[in-house]
């Protein structure tokens, strides 16, 4: 494929999307195209060397977006019963296309999770909220363990950018928005959490790949949010008629298979370079009013 110049001589920006048919992905190429950005989509497994090599060199991509990654399900438990697949997309696949881009002078975003920590004495839900730096506290569920494991590796890279998303959120009621997910559910825990609301990040993502920056990001909007103030949000802004049930987290875990990830995350390393850019991100209170605002104007009930 022909690569193309800007007018100084540098390479037009081409994104290559890994984990094309995904629900974050699907969003990265909608939101590229808007931008009027040459966006390509790619299905080949990540941890077939052969296959991502020649990918990479048929499209020449001067980015990857990886938003591939084996998630379960119909939910992370899945992963419990079928370790092999998942350390072999989680691991073993994130890192040979991390290794792939770096071979061929490729930068790789990759859209990791930030559900590798849980509260702590020393990080309380009222506390300080953990940092890029702080080792991961949480291996309650495969899937987050092996997550946590490769970004300890991928992290060395000189050509990666590890952005950890938490509960993802769109605008509409997509199965997979946590939102969506939390109006489903029979019964739900009410903890703080950083949340990543789409609309709000998704940008700053490109906006970070196309400036070249590495190195791991809390991907979160800034503060926490409890469950049952996302729902009350979603009442009052959305759905009147919408009520729900809480249970503990002792009852949630006759339920599930693996424990889950409550954490809050620290933005302020996220927050300062995209002050760099003039990019701001609201805190996640008025983040969800904001995305409840698109729903309800878009006609969602
Ligand atoms: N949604 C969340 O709650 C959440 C939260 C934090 C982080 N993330 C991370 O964000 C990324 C995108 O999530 P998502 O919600 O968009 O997930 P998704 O809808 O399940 O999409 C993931 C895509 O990756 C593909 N995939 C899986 N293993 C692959 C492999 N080895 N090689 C190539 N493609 C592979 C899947 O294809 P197949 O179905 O064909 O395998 C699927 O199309 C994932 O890495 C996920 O762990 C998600």
């Amino acid at each position: 494929m022909a690569t193309t110049r800007n007018t100084n001589g540098t390479r037009k920006h081409r994104f290559l999307i890994w984990g094309g048919d995904g629900w974050v992905a699907g969003h990265l190429k909608a939101l590229l195209e808007s931008q009027g950005k040459e966006t390509h989509t790619t299905t080949v497994r990540m941890e077939d060397r052969e296959a991502v090599l020649r990918e990479l060199d048929h499209i020449q991509p001067t980015h990857v977006l990886n938003a591939a990654g084996c998630t379960g399900r119909p939910n992370v438990d899945w992963c419990e019963d079928n370790k092999e697949a998942t350390i072999r997309s989680n691991v073993v696949g994130t890192l040979n296309l991390a290794d792939c881009c770096y071979l061929r002078g490729i930068h790789c975003t990759v859209f990791a999770t930030g559900c590798i920590y849980q509260y702590d004495e020393a990080h309380p839900w009222d506390g300080p909220g953990f940092l890029e730096t702080d080792p991961p506290n949480f291996a309650g569920s495969f899937y987050s363990m092996t997550k946590a494991h490769v970004e300890e590796i991928i992290k060395h890279y000189n050509n990666c950018l590890i952005l950890r998303l938490r509960m993802p959120v769109s605008d509409d009621l997509h199965p997979r928005s946590f939102v969506t997910k939390i109006t489903k559910y029979e019964y739900v825990v009410n903890i703080p959490n950083s949340n990543t609301i789409l609309t709000d990040l998704l940008p700053a993502s490109i906006l970070l790949a196309e400036h070249g920056e590495t190195g791991v990001y809390n991907f979160t909007n800034p503060g926490a949010i409890s469950h049952n103030e996302v729902l009350s949000l979603f009442r009052d802004i959305v759905r009147p008629s919408f009520t729900w049930k809480n249970f503990s987290l002792e009852e949630q875990a006759k339920v599930i298979k693996a424990e889950r990830s409550n954490c809050k995350l620290a933005t302020d390393k996220l927050v300062a370079k995209l002050n760099e850019f003039g990019y701001e991100v609201p805190e996640i209170h008025e983040a969800y009013r904001r995305c409840f605002a698109r729903m309800k104007a878009a006609g969602i009930q």
